[in-house]
């Protein structure tokens, strides 16, 4: 399906987003204020994780995306970043069967390459195991960085059309990771910081962005709901005027 651009066109806009992206920040510091382990809050991101996949398809929401290893992760402890695999691996294990009962769409984007090649294999029958469902996309990034993903478009595109110049926004778009999905309406940063930390740069040219202190393993539905009605109050301008907004709502 080919979605909007929101820089060519005015995409329809919906009371509930129909696409949710978040970088599912605080584990670490959950973990430490609690005198745990680091690796305890990524566990406890776990739970957090089910729970708001769950109840963004309750809420009718579409497409979910999570930010759940960065590009730049790498740089962390050799002994986090193999948990962290580990933890990986064990939800797809886990959970995989779970979604396929539920109607979820695992997608993972991101520069596989540099995974165990068990947990690329994993990953790619978790996929293909939910691919034909459609209650909610949910897309887990993993060593996604929104560079990466601008340049490796850049790159196929090249290849695909040798000699060709001057390409647009429109021929690279199908190229980017996440081309099934509509831009993201809604963009939720847990953990206080507020940066966009290389996640989906293209992508979120026209995101409404909510920040909350809450740490990742205690976002739940309530905390979701705060994001979504923050959301709601937004005037969705998309560069134009208050007045022609106001104009085009009359009107539909
Ligand atoms: C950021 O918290 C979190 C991560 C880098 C990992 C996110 C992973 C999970 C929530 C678990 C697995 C998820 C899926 C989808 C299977 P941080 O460690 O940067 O926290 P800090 O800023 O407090 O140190």
């Amino acid at each position: 399906m080919k979605h909007q651009s929101s820089t060519l066109a005015v995409p329809e806009t919906s009371a509930v987003p129909r696409h949710v992206a978040i970088i599912m920040d605080g584990n670490g510091r959950w973990a430490t204020k609690r005198f745990l382990p680091r690796v305890a809050g990524h566990a406890k991101g776990v739970d957090a994780v089910r729970s708001i996949v769950e109840a963004c398809a309750e809420r009718g929401i579409e497409f979910l995306t999570l930010f759940a290893f960065s590009s730049e992760n790498w740089r962390r402890p050799a002994d986090e970043v193999s948990v962290l695999m580990r933890l990986f691996m064990t939800v797809l294990e886990r959970e995989v069967g779970k979604m396929a009962a539920n109607g979820i769409r695992l997608k993972i984007v991101g520069d596989m390459s540099r995974f165990d090649p068990k947990l690329q294999e994993m990953a790619a029958k978790a996929e293909a195991q939910t691919a034909a469902n459609s209650r909610l996309t949910l897309t887990v990034c993993a060593n996604y960085g929104g560079r990466w993903d601008v340049m490796q478009a850049v790159s196929k595109m090249i290849k695909d059309k040798p000699g060709h110049a001057d390409f647009t926004e429109e021929e690279l778009a199908p190229y980017l990771a996440m081309a099934y999905a509509p831009e993201p309406d809604l963009f939720i940063r847990t953990g206080g910081e507020q940066r966009i930390s290389n996640f989906l740069l293209w992508q979120l040219a026209y995101s409404e962005l909510y920040f909350t202190e809450t740490f990742w393993p205690d976002f739940d539905a309530k905390a979701l709901d705060l994001a979504i009605a923050s959301y709601q109050q937004r005037e969705r301008r998309f560069g134009r005027t208050s007045a022609q907004v106001l104009d085009q709502k009359k009107a539909s």
